[in-house]
């Protein structure tokens, strides 16, 4: 259980990294944050190689996401997989709803809820990802986005899940682009996603609840957005499947959310 908003940098892998690639990655960075305090540290590898990086990450301050999950327990699914199979590889966190997901996979709102509450039920920290296109933002729709995403998706919870829930906000223009919300326009959105959380889950609730920024997240711009005072942490996808290029964020932007 959190009590605080410590800082949350989790790496999404996307389709990136066999078996033997990840087991590499997990031993080499293991060793360089040992001594990092004060930062939350997930990365999220392919299915295939969860078990293995949980390994890996065993009895380190590395935790291991999934990248989704199905809502059912077991079943004729062909192809999915469980929270309960996800938390049996070893993982704690699984990352739920990315844009990817919903534009390339059929992911809804209303498929965000199930998995979101699936997650809780086999004991998974969710990692729930909202964000608008670039459409939605010209036309000036990003908060009426992002309050259905959020309304929807987390329909149902109670206040005590919510304090425990990861909110990403990924603006779905910024992902993979090399275009980044600037820490304004991250800090806006945020406050406003802040603002829903504590209107419908209560004050103390929303306190802990982290909400934390995704795309186009690198070294050089992890302080500037960590530094502002809503936005609680960092999920950086091509960035972090380099094993320095994820230290400098994590380290950056720990660095920069102690001095807010
Ligand atoms: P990039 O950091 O590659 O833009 O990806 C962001 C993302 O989708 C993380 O989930």
């Amino acid at each position: 259980m959190r009590d605080a908003r410590t800082p949350f940098v989790a790496g999404n892998w996307k389709m990136y990294k066999t078996v033997a690639e990840t087991v590499k990655y997990v031993k080499e960075f293991r060793a360089l944050v040992k001594d990092i305090d004060g930062v939350e540290i997930v990365v999220a590898p392919p299915f295939t190689a969860l078990h293995a990086a949980a390994e890996a990450a065993r009895n380190s301050n590395v935790g291991i996401a999934a990248q989704d999950l199905y809502w059912d327990r077991e079943g004729p699914f062909t192809g999915e997989v469980s929270g309960a199979m996800i938390r049996e590889a070893g993982a704690e966190y699984v990352i739920i709803g990315h844009s990817e997901r919903r534009t390339l996979f059929g992911d809804t709102d209303a498929t965000v809820n199930r998995r979101v509450a699936a997650a809780f039920a086999a004991g998974l920290c969710p990692i729930a990802c909202v964000g608008e296109t670039l459409d939605q933002r010209e036309r000036q729709e990003t908060f009426d986005v992002l309050d259905r995403q959020i309304r929807q998706g987390l329909d149902g919870l109670t206040s005590d899940q919510l304090a425990q829930l990861v909110v990403a906000y990924e603006p779905v223009w910024a992902i993979g682009t090399g275009r980044n919300a600037t820490p304004e326009q991250a800090e806006e959105a945020h406050g406003h996603i802040r603002k829903r959380l504590r209107q419908w889950f209560g004050p103390d609730a929303a306190a802990l609840c982290h909400v934390i920024y995704g795309g186009s997240v690198k070294p050089d711009n992890s302080a500037s957005l960590l530094s502002q005072p809503n936005v609680d942490g960092a999920l950086v996808g091509g960035a972090s499947l380099d094993v320095r290029s994820f230290l400098e964020i994590v380290t950056k932007g720990r660095d920069a959310a102690r001095r807010r």
